[in-house]
C-alpha cells in the first residue's frame, strides 16, 4: 500500500498507515503523555482493533511507538476495543474490552473487560486473570453484546470504572464497578440511563471531578436531534452532577452536546501533573464518507487538538492546550472594517491558527471564507438574524458537505473566534471555548486562501500564525 500524503495533518495525531478511531488510554505516565487508539493496521477501514500508541512531552509533537496490544487471546480474539489507562505501583495498567464474535451472529457477540500491564510504558502483557469483568457480572437488564469501553480512575484507595452498556429495552446506560487492586471487581450500580431520545446505546464513558462537581461524558448512539443539536449520527454529550460513590447514584440535570461541528466522537480525558483536565476526541464520525479511504490514501482517522476542560458556571468550556503556542510562526496582524464587501487576506497556508475579534454591531452577516480556492470555500460566519455561528462545508472540497450552527453568547457586540486549520481539518473555539465546532474538510491543493466578508459593516481584528511542528 502506498500512502497518499495529500490530506495528512501536521499538528494532529494521525496514523502512519491504516485506520484509526477512538482515543484510548489517554494518560500521563512518568513525565510523558501517552495516547493509545483504536487501530486497524492492515487497511484504511475499520477491522479487528489493535491499540496503536503514541507518546509526547507536550501534547503537540508525538512519537509513534509499537502496537501496544493486539487481538490474540481467547478473551479478545475479535478485537481489543476501547478502554483506558491508570498508573498503579509505578506500572501502567490498561483496561480494555475484549470483543468476541464467534459465530458472526449479532446475538452471540460478547464483550468482556481485560487488563494489560507495563513497567516501561511501551511493552504490555495481558494478565492471566483475564477477563477481570465478565458478562456474569452484568446487572440483569444489561445486554452482554454491548458492554464496553471501561474508563478507570482512583478515589481514595479504591479504583472505579465506568463502562458503557445497552439496556434490554435498547436505551443507553452506564455501569459503575469498584476494586481495590484492579483485578477483583464488584458491581456498584447503574449510575445513569438515557431516556429514549438520548440514545440507544451509551459507549465510551468518562467520569471525572471538576471542583465540587462530577462530570459524566458519554458517546451516545443515535440521539434524536433537537434543533441545532445532535445532528450527527452519534453524539458525545456531558452530564453535570454529583456522584454518590457508596450508593452508586449520580444525580444530574440536563445533558449537553460537547462539540457543535461534524467530527467529534468518543472523547476521553486525563489529568496531568499541572492538574489540568485535558480532553481529546476522535476527529471523525461513523457512517459518513471518508475520502482518504475511498480514494486509497492508505490511512484514515485523526485526533482533535487536546483541549483543557474547565467549569464556568454550570457549563464546561474547552480551551486548546497552551503548548500549541510554542509552534506559532510567521505572525501577521491586521485590522479591517468592511461594508457589504469581501477582502482577500494576504497569506496562504494549510497549517495555521487565526485569532479574531469581530465587531458585529452593524452587520447582518460577517465572517470568513476559509480554505478558499477557485471553486471551494468553507464558510464560518455570524448570522445576526438567526443569532448563530454557522459552519458551512457544503463547498469545502471532495468530502461530505453539510451545515452546523450554534448560538454564541455575544458580549458588547463582539464575537471572538480561535480557528485552527490543519490541511483536512478545521477546529473553531468560540468566545474562549464556550462552544467548539470541529469538522473534516477536503479542499484541493490550491484552496489555501482566506477571505473575510460582511453584509452590513463589520470590524475585524485578526492575528494569524502558521503552526509548524
Ligand atoms: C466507539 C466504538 C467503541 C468501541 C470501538 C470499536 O467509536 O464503537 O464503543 O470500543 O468504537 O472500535
Amino acid at each position: 500500500q502506498k500512502i497518499n500524503n495529500k490530506y495528512r495533518m501536521s499538528f494532529h495525531v494521525i496514523p502512519t498507515i491504516g485506520w484509526m478511531n477512538d482515543p484510548n488510554g489517554f494518560s500521563y505516565y512518568k513525565g510523558e503523555y501517552h495516547l493509545f487508539y483504536q487501530y486497524h493496521p492492515y487497511s484504511s477501514e475499520w477491522g479487528p482493533p489493535h491499540w496503536g500508541h503514541v507518546k509526547s512531552k507536550d501534547l503537540v509533537k508525538w512519537d509513534h511507538l509499537p502496537i501496544a496490544i493486539a487481538p490474540d487471546m481467547p478473551y479478545d480474539s475479535d478485537g481489543c476495543f476501547s478502554g483506558s489507562a491508570i498508573e498503579h505501583d509505578e506500572k501502567l495498567y490498561l483496561m480494555y474490552t475484549g470483543h468476541l464474535d464467534p459465530t458472526k451472529k449479532p446475538e452471540d457477540i460478547r464483550q468482556v473487560q481485560n487488563i494489560a500491564v507495563s513497567s516501561d510504558g511501551i511493552n504490555f502483557e495481558k494478565i492471566k486473570e483475564n477477563p477481570v469483568i465478565g458478562t456474569n457480572m452484568l446487572p440483569k437488564d444489561a445486554k452482554p453484546q454491548d458492554f464496553r469501553d471501561p474508563k478507570l480512575w482512583k478515589k481514595g484507595d479504591m479504583f472505579y470504572v465506568v463502562i458503557g452498556s445497552r439496556n434490554i429495552d435498547n436505551s443507553g446506560q452506564i455501569l459503575l464497578y469498584k476494586s481495590k487492586d484492579l483485578i477483583n471487581w464488584e458491581f456498584v450500580n447503574t449510575i445513569a440511563r438515557s431516556s429514549n431520545k438520548i440514545g440507544e446505546m451509551w459507549e465510551c464513558p468518562d467520569m471525572f471531578e471538576i471542583g465540587e462537581k462530577n462530570i459524566l461524558i458519554v458517546s451516545s448512539q443515535f440521539m434524536k436531534s433537537e434543533g441545532d443539536r445532535f445532528n450527527n449520527l452519534h453524539s458525545s454529550i456531558y452530564l453535570i452532577g454529583k456522584l454518590n460513590y457508596e450508593k452508586g447514584e449520580f444525580e444530574h440535570e440536563g445533558y449537553y452536546e460537547i462539540d457543535h461541528g461534524f467530527d467529534f466522537y468518543a472523547p476521553q480525558t486525563l489529568i496531568d501533573c499541572k492538574g489540568r483536565r485535558i480532553m481529546i476526541a476522535w476527529m471523525n464520525m461513523w457512517g459518513q464518507r471518508w475520502p482518504t479511504h475511498e480514494n486509497n490514501h492508505g490511512w484514515n482517522g485523526a485526533m482533535t487538538l487536546p483541549r483543557v476542560v474547565e467549569l464556568k458556571g454550570n457549563k464546561l468550556i474547552f480551551i486548546p492546550i497552551e503548548e500549541i503556542k510554542n509552534y506559532r510562526t510567521n505572525g501577521y496582524y491586521v485590522e479591517e472594517t468592511i461594508t457589504n464587501d469581501f477582502l482577500l487576506l494576504p497569506f496562504r497556508s494549510f497549517s495555521l491558527e487565526i485569532e479574531t475579534i469581530i465587531d458585529v454591531s452593524n452587520a447582518t452577516r460577517a465572517g470568513f471564507r476559509l480554505c478558499k480556492g477557485k471553486k471551494e470555500e468553507t464558510l464560518l460566519y455570524f448570522d445576526r438574524n438567526e443569532n448563530k455561528v454557522v459552519l458551512d462545508r457544503s463547498d469545502s472540497g471532495e468530502g461530505p458537505g453539510g451545515v452546523r450552527k450554534t448560538t454564541p453568547n455575544i458580549k458588547d457586540n463582539k464575537l471572538k473566534l480561535r480557528i485552527f486549520i490543519d490541511r483536512s481539518s478545521v477546529e473553531v473555539f468560540i468566545n474562549d471555548g464556550e462552544q467548539t465546532m470541529t469538522a473534516l474538510i477536503y479542499p484541493s491543493d490550491e484552496s489555501n486562501h482566506y477571505e473575510i466578508f460582511a453584509d452590513g459593516t463589520a470590524k475585524f481584528s485578526i492575528i494569524k500564525w502558521d503552526i509548524r511542528v
